[in-house]
């Protein structure tokens, strides 16, 4: 059973309900986003964390830890979430927590990727999924896909392309890891 944290758009969230995967409950640290709303209309409980409302990360953490467990969630899918988890919510879901980023990482970790893998020249990027550990999208790469950067790319044509693979790639990967 799936738990799906989320900051944003929500597109990815949308792409594993729509692919008929088990998610259980939506949890995000920014009130009012777009995701939360998916998956409102997916019916699918949906709560956030503002970190405003708690002394410290760690609680905050804790709390999103707790809410996602009661709602059966033992996989946990970073899609789009913002913000870097602490081992307090590490800690409870030991190599059961997955993150989709829009470059090849090493390369461009950080919220800007786009915009740096576009700056740098590169000529290059893709997708990777890999497993959450305490750093800025580091911790072990399960799936990484390739595109190439087109000559007259700008940010919104090329997170475009990065996200039709984000769609398909990171249900894929997160089948696999079911039981
Ligand atoms: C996705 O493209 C994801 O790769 C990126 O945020 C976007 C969220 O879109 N994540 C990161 O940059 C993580 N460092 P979505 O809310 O529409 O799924």
């Amino acid at each position: 059973m799936i738990g799906v944290l989320v900051s944003g758009e929500g597109t990815n969230l949308q792409a594993l309900i729509d692919q008929g995967l088990p998610v259980v409950a939506v949890a995000s640290n920014k009130p009012g986003v777009r995701a939360l709303r998916r998956a409102e209309e997916a019916g699918i409980p949906a709560a956030s964390f503002p970190l405003e409302d708690y002394s410290s990360r760690a609680e905050r953490d804790l709390a999103m830890a707790d809410w996602l467990e009661q709602h059966g969630a033992s996989l946990i899918v970073c899609a789009g979430y913002m913000h870097l988890l602490t081992p307090s919510f590490l800690d409870r879901f030991p190599g059961r927590v997955v993150n989709v980023h829009p470059s090849l990482l090493p390369a461009f970790p950080g919220t800007r990727s786009i915009e740096e893998a576009l700056a740098a020249g590169a000529t290059e990027t893709g997708v990777t999924v890999h497993l959450v550990d305490e750093g800025v999208d580091s911790g072990p790469i399960l799936a990484q896909e390739r595109i190439p950067i087109l000559p007259g790319d700008t940010p919104d044509t090329l997170r475009e392309r990065l996200q039709s693979v984000e769609h398909r790639l990171l249900p894929q990967v997160v089948r696999s890891l079911l039981p």
